[in-house]
Parts: structure tokens; C-alpha cells; sequence
């Protein structure tokens, strides 16, 4: 936690303050369907900020990061969103939300959760998602030569496996996967 705090304050990650245009946001704007949004490891609140504020209703942002929790706040009321949008300290693997979610997103912090624990942790926030919502990952799966990066290829293939998707996207070029997906239906 204090490594990230680290991170945030020292102005580390400002660089990624602006992803204005990211893969992401056409498919949160397609499933938000104006409804709620979680946002587990959020970050300065680029989510929150940059997304369209028609797309969606309310959106919680969670990180272990104080000092990030802090930007995205600050951000949401500059930008007239302070009503809208709730910052909270937590740790993804544990939280436990007080309201279902049309959205649960992990941005570009899936690879923070230990391999182990990804198929519990998802079954466990299917709990939280309101009917028809949907889970979307984003992360590159890759590594910075073009070879695959097997850890996150394989909770790839454990979302595949235990979960039914919706839609997939892996442009094979080193850029982004967003993978959409919901709990499988009980027979
Ligand atoms: C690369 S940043 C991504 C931020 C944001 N989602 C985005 O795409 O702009 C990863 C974030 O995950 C947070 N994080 C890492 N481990 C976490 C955990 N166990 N619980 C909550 N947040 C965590 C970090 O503090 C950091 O803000």
C-alpha cells in the first residue's frame, strides 16, 4: 500500500492521468447501460473522469492507494462529478461492496491479483453484479518483445473457462485485451 502511495505522490504514474480514447471505454459506455459502476483498482480515477458522464449513473472506484484515491476525488469535483462518483480504500481481494453493479471492472489491475486467486475472486464479486451486468477486464497480455506473458494468458483462460463471454478483444499485436463475461448461467 505504501508502495503505491509512493508511486502516486512521487507523480510516477501522471503519465497515465490521460487515456482519454482508450480501448476500454466504448465497451463500459455499451454495458454500463446507464446503471452502476466498480471499478476495482482504479487508480487516479481516470475511469471516472474520462468516460462519458452520460453513460453511466454512479460509479465506486476502490484502491490501496490513498494518495490515488485522493487524485480521482479531487478530479471528480473539478469536473462536476463529485455527487457521482465515490472513492474507497480497499484491497480487491477482500472488499466486499454494499450493492450490486451493472460494471465490474478491472483495468489494468488483474495483474495484481496472484493466479491462484483469480477463479475464487470472480465467482465471489458474481455476487455483486445485477442481472445481465457484466465483468470487464482490460490488460495487455504480452510482454514488451511481443511474447505472450503465460501468468496473464492464463487468467485469460480461466475467465474462458469458468465464465461465459460475451465479447473478446486481443488485437494479437501487443495491444489490449478487454474481455467482457458474466457467471455462467445454472443448468
Ligand atoms: C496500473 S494502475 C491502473 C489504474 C487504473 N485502473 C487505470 O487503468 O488507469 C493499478 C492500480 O491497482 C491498484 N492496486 C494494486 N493492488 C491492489 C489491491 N490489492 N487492491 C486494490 N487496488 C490495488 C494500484 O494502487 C493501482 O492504482
Amino acid at each position: 500500500m505504501r508502495l503505491w502511495d509512493q508511486e502516486f505522490t512521487t507523480g510516477h504514474w501522471d503519465f497515465i492521468d490521460n487515456t482519454m480514447g482508450d480501448c476500454v471505454y466504448p465497451y463500459l459506455e455499451r454495458y454500463s447501460r446507464n446503471g452502476r459502476l466498480l471499478d476495482l483498482g482504479c487508480g487516479p480515477g481516470n475511469t471516472a473522469n474520462e468516460l462519458a458522464a452520460s453513460a453511466y449513473q454512479s460509479y465506486v472506484g476502490i484502491d490501496i492507494s490513498e494518495a490515488a484515491l485522493q487524485k480521482g476525488r479531487k478530479r471528480s469535483e473539478t469536473n462536476g462529478r463529485g455527487d457521482k462518483n465515490r472513492f474507497e480504500l480497499g484491497d480487491f481481494i477482500s472488499y466486499a461492496p454494499s450493492q450490486p453493479f451493472d460494471v465490474i471492472l478491472f483495468r489494468e489491475s488483474m495483474y495484481h491479483v496472484p493466479l491462484k486467486q483469480v477463479k475464487a475472486m470472480l465467482l465471489r464479486y458474481s455476487n455483486y453484479l445485477t442481472d445481465g451486468g457484466v465483468f470487464i477486464v482490460r490488460m495487455v497480455t504480452s510482454r514488451s518483445n511481443g511474447t505472450d506473458n503465460r501468468r496473464l494468458k492464463s487468467m485469460v483462460d480461466i475467465i474462458v473457462q469458468e465464465f461465459e463471454v460475451v465479447e473478446n478483444r486481443s488485437d494479437g499485436n501487443g495491444g489490449p485485451t478487454v474481455v467482457v463475461f458474466r457467471p455462467r448461467r445454472r443448468a
